[in-house]
């Protein structure tokens, strides 16, 4: 038993799970592919995602993703090093940008922001960085592309701060950038690691600082005088008025570690993973509606957070993703399914290495697998050994496109409604009504707007419905909470009041301007952008 345990804390210590959250062509496939190199873990580094339209002949996952040549569904990567399990959960980027995006960051203990140094904060950047923020989860940056000019270092600081609000502590920092770019100077080991886009990938080449760090002969020997300047002008500069090295703030998610690199010609990854891995956390413990739940304490147990239909269209069945959060998983064993109050067996569970699928027998903390789902699952679905707990429920985001839908013949309203409520149960989308005038209209909301497309294909091709779809101006939707205020008066030519799919009251808007003048007309609501906020409004309310 004692060994049990100690093997389970093992594993539990040496895992980190991760996403990497960027804005599109920041590098993040490129990076992906490198740090996969590291732990050996992909024979064709160059295959990982169906990489622009090379690959995706060979995906047939869905039909949409074959036609437009991109990854509608993402998947887990994962890798050893140094004794590390790392599991990388991808997050769709482009076209893709979804709910499920944002889905997944709840699923990971920590986050890398890949910043590409020429267009520093990007909006998509901004978005999943909110959501990583209100999880409180630590945020690691890398700053790629700096074998490209691109803004000064400093610059890029400034702008984390001012447009997330996040303070920094650089782990290392560049000479020069470009067609000038000489290295980085890592502060930990007080060493230079010089940059050739020559070298072979992998080699590095260090020079020692020793005692006396940048003012070291060595370096000085190393740099031509003016980089030497710079530098150790710069690093005196972050080492008097720059933030301290804090772990403790590192590991809240209030001071973000900074990496420089190149992702492309993979320098600056080793130098990023090596810290990395010291610094991120093992998976921790979770809420749930009973307390905390320990990975280390309870027995297995873990939740849904993404269900992906027609992977295989071979078979019509979907597949749940489960993010392992406490105890050792086993093939075969017996769980409770807390919703539905039953036990169920987990018989064929897979396992995911870019698209290729393994049936698994066993995982730990911070594992994702993937389960066979004849129509069980439910985004949120907690699975437990022992209890019947639940894990805290995932989020709804402010989708960003609408639609209002009806199906074209009437006639099949049956089959419209199976599909609408299916496909809302996967995630997909957000299913709003509208309650005040006439006859209930039904609005559909994603945050990506490929999703409606991905739903018209899958309402034709899944439940043989034809939809009307007339997309709506609005832009946000926003969950309201208050006294003294009627649905109408939310109601503008700008902005309508719907109810979500628990009843609760939305308003969406068509612009920001009419969003804020709402706001500041009734200070006595409270308007919230995602149901995440809505919930700690009530348990605070409650408390
Ligand atoms: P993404 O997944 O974040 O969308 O980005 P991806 O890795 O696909 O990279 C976007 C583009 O940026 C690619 O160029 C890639 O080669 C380039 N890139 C990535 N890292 C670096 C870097 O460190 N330095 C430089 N200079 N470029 C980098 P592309 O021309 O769009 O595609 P490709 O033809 O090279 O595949």
């Amino acid at each position: 038993m004692g060994n049990d345990r100690q093997q389970l804390k093992e594993q539990i210590e040496k895992r980190r799970t991760f996403a990497i959250i960027s804005h599109p062509d920041a590098g993040k496939t490129t990076l992906t592919e490198k740090l996969l190199l590291f732990g050996g873990a992909i024979r064709l580094a160059g295959s990982v995602k169906g990489r622009k339209a090379k690959k995706f002949a060979t995906s047939d996952w869905m039909e949409i993703e074959k036609q437009r040549g991109i990854s509608v569904t993402s998947s887990v990567m994962e890798f050893s090093y140094k004794n590390y399990q790392i599991n990388i959960l991808d997050t769709p980027g482009h076209q893709d940008f979804s709910e499920d995006t944002y889905r997944t960051l709840t699923a990971a203990d920590s986050a890398v922001m890949l910043i590409d140094a020429a267009k520093g904060v990007e909006p998509q950047t901004i978005k999943l960085f909110e959501v990583c923020r209100m999880r409180g989860i630590p945020i690691f940056t890398f700053i790629n592309k700096m074998d490209r000019q691109g803004k000064e270092p400093l610059e890029l600081l400034e702008e984390l701060e001012e447009v997330l609000g996040i303070r920094s502590h650089p782990m290392n920092w560049p000479v020069g950038m470009g067609s000038d770019f000489k290295g980085i100077y890592d502060r930990v080991h007080q060493r230079l690691e010089l940059f050739s886009a020559e070298e072979a990938e992998g080699k590095r080449t260090f020079v020692e600082g020793g005692e006396e760090g940048v003012e070291s002969a060595a370096i000085r020997d190393a740099l031509e005088p003016s980089f030497y300047e710079k530098l150790c002008e710069d690093v005196s500069l972050l080492d008097i008025a720059g933030d301290p090295f804090d772990p403790d703030k590192i590991l809240h998610g209030q001071l973000t570690p900074v990496f420089f690199g190149s992702a492309i010609t993979n320098f600056g990854v080793q130098a990023f993973l090596d810290e990395f891995i010291e610094l991120a956390p093992h998976p921790q413990p979770r809420k749930s509606n009973i307390g905390m739940i320990d990975p280390l304490e309870t027995p297995f147990s873990g939740y849904i957070f993404k269900i992906q239909a027609n992977m295989n269209p071979a078979h019509r069945d979907r597949l749940a993703f489960l993010r392992v959060c406490s105890g050792k998983f086993e093939r075969g064993m017996s769980v409770h399914h807390t919703r539905l109050g039953k036990q169920i067996k987990l018989a064929q569970p897979q396992q995911f290495m870019a698209q290729d699928r393994n049936i698994i027998e066993e995982a730990y903390p911070g594992d994702i697998i993937g389960l066979f789902d004849p129509g069980i699952f439910q985004i949120g679905d907690t699975l437990c050994m022992k209890g019947e707990f639940q894990y805290e429920k995932l989020p709804d985001f402010s989708p960003e496109f609408f639609a209002k839908v009806s199906a074209r013949n009437a006639l099949r309203h049956k089959q419209f409604h199976k599909g609408i409520n299916q496909l809302i149960e996967e995630g997909a989308i957000q299913l709003y009504r509208t309650f005040m005038h006439g006859a209930e209209e039904l609005i559909i909301g994603a945050v990506g707007e490929l999703q409606f497309e991905v739903f018209e294909y899958r309402m034709n091709a899944e439940y043989g419905v034809d939809l009307i779809m007339q997309r709506l101006p609005y832009q946000f939707a926003r969950w309201v909470v208050g006294d003294g205020v009627t649905p109408q008066q939310l109601s503008s030519s700008t902005s309508v009041c719907v109810k979500d799919g628990q009843d609760r009251l939305v308003v969406l808007f068509e612009n920001d301007f009419a969003m804020r003048w709402l706001i500041d007309k009734y200070p006595s609501l409270s308007f919230y952008k995602t149901s995440y906020e809505l919930m700690e409004h009530e348990t605070n309310h409650v408390k």
